[in-house]
């Protein structure tokens, strides 16, 4: 069975290789921390007996070589950065546990007929990029040239993020949408309270919400804030507007079907005497279905529409990132749930609301997710929490899996 204390160990000590000054864990993509986070994860990759390959992209890949090198192969990982302030689960836990699967194999000396590889990637979280970057990289659905096209807040384009994390900035070797794969696997923290909830070890993903994210940029004039108010052109109250006004809709109208959010919003001169003549602000949108996204683009046009006429602005919108919901494979999550049952473990089937890799990989390879439970739905806070057994649970799981996909044609 999957040791409980080894997999908390290791995340633990995961968790010191953060920005410092900073609440919780904060590791951004091609930072310091990350580079010491990647070198602890090969070091660990190396102690279990795995071959280790990090590629030009900064993914790591641990191999465990099966005997026959034909075979399709079987991945598993998750992410290695996090958002600011996080837990040290989210991403991490996935990686952590596929790394102990791999040690379950080793140490209980069966032979698989597929290779298994363990695997930590970047650029999930759209702290520093856009999101699933990393993935898309791997899956061969971001080129070359985008190297140069995508830029952090800093105006930093991912080429030179590459660089001087010490990559060649080239992308030789990084797609491997090409080889054959029998399954893509990722366990994830649920991220939600429903597993505890109802005291369950296990969710069986049969799908992941679609994620569209926009950046919104209003422009106006500055001016004094003695003013007239019907002379304005107040580009920050325009953008507070719009956010309430999606905000109130999506609530009103989807109602557990599609959720928006406003994580960031800019104001420019962004003085307390100066009407702000730009914000920028951003929009996540997720759903199940694809529809609502659909519904909202157009929702969201009639009323950029009427703020312009109203608060004399101009609206721009840019689509930053698109995802749409994406199924688990039938067989993978057969394989998943016949592991669970074997077990003896409590589970159910159910939808992920966030995003994840996954669903990069489950355009290119069959996928499917494992989830654990999060003590009270804490996510993307320091408050995330997973018990070592819940964690070791979700490892076993993995780990039969693994068998049972290995013996398949
Ligand atoms: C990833 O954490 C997401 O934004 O869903
Ligand atoms: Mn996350
Ligand atoms: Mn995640």
């Amino acid at each position: 069975m999957a040791d409980a204390k080894r997999i908390y160990d290791r995340l633990k000590t995961l968790s010191a290789f953060s920005e410092k000054n900073e609440e919780g864990t904060t590791r951004l993509s091609y930072t310091p921390e990350y580079r010491r986070a990647a070198d602890y994860v090969k070091a660990q990759m190396e102690e279990v007996g795995l071959q280790v390959r990090e590629d030009a992209a900064g993914i790591i890949w641990g191999r465990l070589p099966g005997t026959d090198p034909n075979a399709p192969k079987i991945l598993s990982g998750s992410h290695l950065d996090t958002v600011r302030c996080s837990g040290f689960y989210d991403g991490q836990a996935g990686i952590i546990c596929a790394l102990e699967a791999a040690q379950m194999i080793q140490e209980s000396g069966i032979q698989l007929k597929r290779d298994f590889e363990v695997a930590a990637i970047p650029m999930e979280e759209g702290a520093r990029f856009p999101n699933l970057s990393g993935s898309k990289l791997a899956a061969g659905l971001l080129k070359e040239e985008d190297l140069d096209q995508l830029r952090d807040t800093e105006g930093i384009t991912l080429r030179q993020a590459m660089q001087s994390y010490g990559l060649p900035g080239r992308l030789d070797g990084v797609d491997r949408s090409g080889e054959p794969v029998k399954a893509f696997l990722e366990l994830h923290m649920e991220q939600g309270p429903i597993l505890e909830e109802e005291g369950l070890d296990v969710g069986v993903v049969e799908s992941i919400f679609g994620c569209y994210w926009k950046t919104i940029t209003v422009r106006g004039e500055v001016s004094h804030p003695s003013t007239p108010m019907e002379r304005r052109k107040d580009a920050g109250l325009a953008a507070c507007r719009i956010v309430t006004d999606i905000s109130r809709h999506v609530e009103e109208v989807y109602q557990g079907r599609a959720t928006v959010t406003c994580g960031k919003m800019r104001f420019h001169p962004d003085e307390i005497n100066a009407i702000p003549s730009r914000a920028v602000f951003s929009l996540d949108f997720r759903s199940g279905q694809q529809q609502c996204f659909d519904e909202l683009d157009a929702w969201l046009e009639e009323e950029i529409a009427q703020v312009e006429r109203a608060y004399r602005v101009t609206v721009e919108q840019e689509v930053f990132s698109n995802t749409p919901p994406t199924p688990s494979d039938g067989a993978v999550v057969s394989a998943i749930r016949t592991a669970a049952q074997e077990l003896g473990l409590g589970w159910k089937m159910m939808s992920s609301g966030a995003g994840h890799d996954a669903m990069i990989f489950a355009k290119v390879w069959p996928m499917g997710m494992v989830f654990i439970p999060s003590h009270e739905g804490y996510t993307h806070s320091p408050k995330e929490y997973t018990s070592p057994e819940a964690l070791a649970r979700g490892a076993d799981v993995l780990y039969e899996a693994i068998r049972i996909l290995d013996k398949e044609n």
